[in-house]
């Protein structure tokens, strides 16, 4: 062996000199909590495919916002599930909606204490389970610009913090900054979901959200999973469009994405551990073929060191359990 060696095992001794040197941290104030809420409904129902994740009805909404609050998770990601749908998603942008309900409910009852984050697309409103409107046989990007600057709105109205686009449409955060703040609703932040690629990871979400398409697949509008190139293009076109955080979608195939869009632009990035991501630890962990704990966290971390500043996951309540242990 040549002398000096480069001894890296120098700093990994003890387990404080490994504290001190780690590079990478993870803390409960780096996560944003989905929460589903469905409309008309009594009780819990259990998602099949994500398990220990359920949709609310409104009347357990405080409580689920008041455990993750109390958790030290800053924000919430609101998605709705309506009773009635139809062609153009109307109950998606109704003051009386699920989602504007819920806003509003939450607003009075935790003040500033918890950013309300929610989704705006059309998918869980519209009887076609598209992020568009149809005409046509086509998906009209400009008709449905409209609707989701009405989504954005009527959220607004009822004390959302950030509005958080996932349709892919064209524009969309042109459309939406646009129309809040002609509304006046200047201080409500944009979170994109920029570069949402079209990814089998979806799925189960589809289950928690009835929100699968009744034919064809999102392959017109959601980013193909080939193209990275492509990905920073969303990004960009986002960020020229004045959007204010920007998203990568999935998090654990895209982590190089996550990386580069950090290297390239200034703004703050989120990743959105998915569905399917969640699914696939579970399942795995319901087995006993892994330790659900040891491989939540490393995923975690491994999202953080690619860049991200923020995630969305499934994972929120149960890692901010075993962070505060930490
Ligand atoms: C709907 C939407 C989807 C997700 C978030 N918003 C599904 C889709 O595009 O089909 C997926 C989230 C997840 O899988 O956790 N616009």
């Amino acid at each position: 062996m040549s002398f000096p060696t480069r001894r890296l095992r120098r700093l990994r001794t003890t387990s404080k000199m490994r504290e001190l040197t780690q590079e990478t941290r993870l803390s409960m104030k780096d996560l944003i909590c989905p929460v589903f809420v469905q409309e008309d409904l009594k009780t819990r129902i259990k998602v099949e495919s994500m398990s220990e994740i359920e949709r609310l009805p409104l009347e357990d909404i405080n409580d689920e916002v008041g455990t993750i609050s109390d958790l030290g998770i800053p924000a919430i990601m609101l998605f709705g599930i309506p009773s009635k749908k139809d062609e153009v998603g109307s109950s998606s942008f109704d003051d009386n909606g699920i989602v504007q309900k819920a806003i509003s409910q939450i607003r009075k009852n935790f003040g500033d204490k918890i950013v309300i984050m929610a989704d705006v697309c059309l998918c869980q409103f519209t009887s076609t389970g598209h992020c568009g409107i149809i005409k046509g046989n086509k998906i009209d990007n400009d008709t449905s610009l409209d609707t989701l600057a009405k989504i954005a709105v009527s959220q607004a109205k009822m004390g959302v913090d950030t509005v958080s686009p996932s349709a892919m449409m064209d524009g969309q955060v042109y459309a939406i900054r646009k129309a809040l703040d002609d509304n006046g609703f200047t201080d409500v932040s944009i979170m994109s979901h920029s570069a949402k690629h079209r990814s089998s990871f979806y799925s189960p979400f589809r289950d928690a959200a009835e929100c699968a398409p009744k034919f064809g697949d999102r392959k017109t509008y959601q980013v193909p999973f080939t193209n990275s190139r492509e990905a920073m293009m969303e990004v960009e076109t986002d960020i020229n469009e004045g959007v204010d955080i920007v998203m990568i979608k999935p998090a654990l195939s895209y982590l190089d994405l996550i990386t580069e869009t950090r290297k390239r632009f200034n703004i703050p990035v989120a990743a959105y551990s998915v569905s399917g991501e969640y699914a696939l630890v579970k399942g795995a962990a319901m087995q006993g073929w892994i330790n659900e704990k040891d491989i939540t966290e490393e995923i975690l971390y491994s999202i953080k060191r690619a860049g991200a500043d923020m995630i969305v996951t499934y994972f929120a309540k149960s890692a901010a359990r075993f962070l505060q242990e930490s």
